[in-house]
């Protein structure tokens, strides 16, 4: 990757592609990758910082002498830039906070029309992405991708290098613990995975297989600060899933779908499926058991926060999720109730701009992804949903979760009531399946607790009665949300494969398959 990502870089300095605009963390690694640049085009660096001024790029920065005096002052700066003669790469950190001033932007477009008939390139290096629109066709983004397994090998190699001369720490490695140890710190930047590994050495003494523990517990800390994705360990399984038969079998199918036998096999990744459908109905149920079926990890995407102010800038939260999930690819990236991040497009208030490019950057990023990075969408109301998404190739599948039938009630209810430890030996389960008619697994679960409260306070067994009293005095959801689970129905009747097989004779059965978009 990083050998990729300093072509691009080169190519575009090559190019002559007057405005780069960098978005990371690692400040560190992009001077890097454009000191090396500079050395092999021999071109001076040079880097600004409000703090320092203009000062050669890696100089030991401290006490190392501006070179252009009051270059501290952006304006100064940027005049610098356009009068210098030399072939040259600026590196500009953290300008962001200076690209509402209109003064600067005017500056920046006249040195981009400038420099283009020079060997000048200027480059911003920034975590914050935020580009005025008169600047958008001056300025070509680069997202620098998370460090790669050889840029954390160097890391390691480098540190274990360091601490060679310590005898109270014990290095013991295999060849195989060390690759899930550079695995374990995928989707971390070098500065984080520095961290990481001193705790690992500082906790066990040693670098050694339990450093992987270390190394995860810390990884899912960083990425649960980073208040976008959420790392799940998920102890549902499968079987804990009643009905949605066919789903079920569909995820069955692509079990070892991302293993290096399916590839050699010819197959492709699967990209992902959407899962819509009745509220409780076990959406996000599935989306944690199909974790623990594939044997990958499960990151949740929060819509809200991708579009919560105090985050930072929506877009460069959806590139820096979708960054931290392909570097732990093969994963999958749950997004939950999708639609309730995107019901913001078609409403024409001031938040509509800012959902469509978000949408946008999304959308693009699902057709060109390259990495395994599964993903798994739920969404309750259609009409919320910008009809691009749906188009077909976006996901594999378009799956509708409808309300379980009699023999799916059956088994989610027997599903509840073995987690709960009782047998239902005894119970009259068509009486059951009978009672709860209508319900979603999500109402029949509440009326499992809510008899074996009954029973507890009697301080008796959970009886069969106290489960039908339950369900009785429970008005489901099919009943007050008649309309809209009908136009729910209606909708997915010709665009989506049912979740469940049909079952047969079925009181008002389900609609058919899908048709083509
Ligand atoms: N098919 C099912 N089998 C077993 N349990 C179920 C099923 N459906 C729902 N449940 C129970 O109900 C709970 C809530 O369901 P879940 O959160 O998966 O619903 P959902 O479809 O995601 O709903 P929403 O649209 O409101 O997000 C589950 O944790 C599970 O205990
Ligand atoms: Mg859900």
């Amino acid at each position: 990757m990083s050998a990729e990502i300093l072509r691009n870089l080169d190519i575009f300095v090559r190019a002559r592609y007057p405005i780069i605009y960098i978005t990371t963390f690692e400040e560190g690694r992009a001077d890097d990758y454009l000191i090396k640049i500079g050395r092999s085009r021999k071109k001076k660096v040079i880097s600004w910082s409000q703090t320092r001024g203009l000062m050669p790029a890696g100089s030991g920065q401290q006490n190392a002498k501006s070179i252009a005096e009051g270059s501290n002052d952006p304006m100064c700066a940027l005049d610098f830039v356009l009068n210098s003669h030399e072939p040259a790469i600026f590196i500009f950190h953290d300008f962001h906070p200076f690209l509402g001033d209109s003064t600067v932007i005017r500056k920046l477009r006249e040195i981009s029309t400038a420099i283009k008939e020079s060997f000048k390139t200027l480059v911003m290096v920034s975590p914050v992405l935020k580009i005025p629109c008169e600047l958008e066709k001056d300025v070509s983004v680069i997202d620098l991708p998370l460090p790669a397994l050889t840029d954390l090998a160097a890391l390691l190699n480098k540190m274990i290098g360091d601490i060679a001369d310590n005898r109270d720490i014990k290095i013991s490695l295999t060849a195989e613990e060390r690759e899930l140890v550079l695995q374990a710190l995928l989707g971390l930047t070098i500065a984080e995975a520095e961290n990481v590994i001193a705790k690992a050495l500082v906790k066990n003494g040693a670098l050694d297989s339990r450093s992987v523990e270390v190394i995860l517990s810390e990884k899912e800390q960083i990425i649960r600060k980073s208040n976008l994705l959420e790392y799940y360990n998920t102890s549902e399984n499968i079987g804990d899933v009643g009905g949605l038969d066919t789903l079920k079998h569909w995820l069955n199918l692509r079990k070892l779908a991302f293993s290096e036998k399916a590839r050699n096999f010819g197959l492709p990744a699967p990209r992902g499926i959407l899962m819509l459908g009745v509220q409780g109905c076990g959406k996000s149920l599935c989306a944690k058991a199909v974790s623990a079926m594939w044997q990958i990890p499960l990151l949740r995407l929060d819509m809200g926060k991708i579009f919560s102010s105090l985050i930072g800038s929506s877009e460069e939260n959806i590139r820096r999720a979708v960054k931290v999930a392909e570097s732990i690819a093969p994963a999958i990236l749950w997004i939950d109730e999708i639609d309730k991040g995107f019901s913001g497009m078609n409403s024409g208030n001031s938040d509509a701009g800012t959902s469509s490019r978000v949408f946008g950057t999304f959308l693009t990023w699902m057709q060109e992804k390259s990495s395994p990075v599964f993903i798994i969408a739920t969404a309750n109301n259609i009409s919320m949903l910008p009809p691009e998404l749906l188009r077909k190739g976006r996901f594999d599948e378009i799956f509708f979760v409808d309300l379980p039938e009699a023999p799916e009630r059956e088994e989610i209810l027997k599903i509840h009531l073995r987690k709960r430890m009782t047998s239902h030996e005894s119970f009259d389960m068509k009486a059951l399946v009978e009672a709860s008619s209508g319900f979603s697994g999500a109402e029949i679960e509440q009326a499992v607790i809510a008899a074996l409260f009954e029973a507890f306070y009697k301080n008796d067994g959970l009886q069969c009665e106290y489960l039908i009293r339950a369900l009785e005095q429970t008005v489901p959801l099919s009943k007050t949300m008649k309309e809209d689970i009908d136009a729910l129905r209606n909708w997915a009747a010709s665009r989506a494969v049912m979740a469940s097989k049909p079952a047969e004779n079925a009181a008002g059965a389900r609609p058919k398959r899908r048709l083509e978009f």
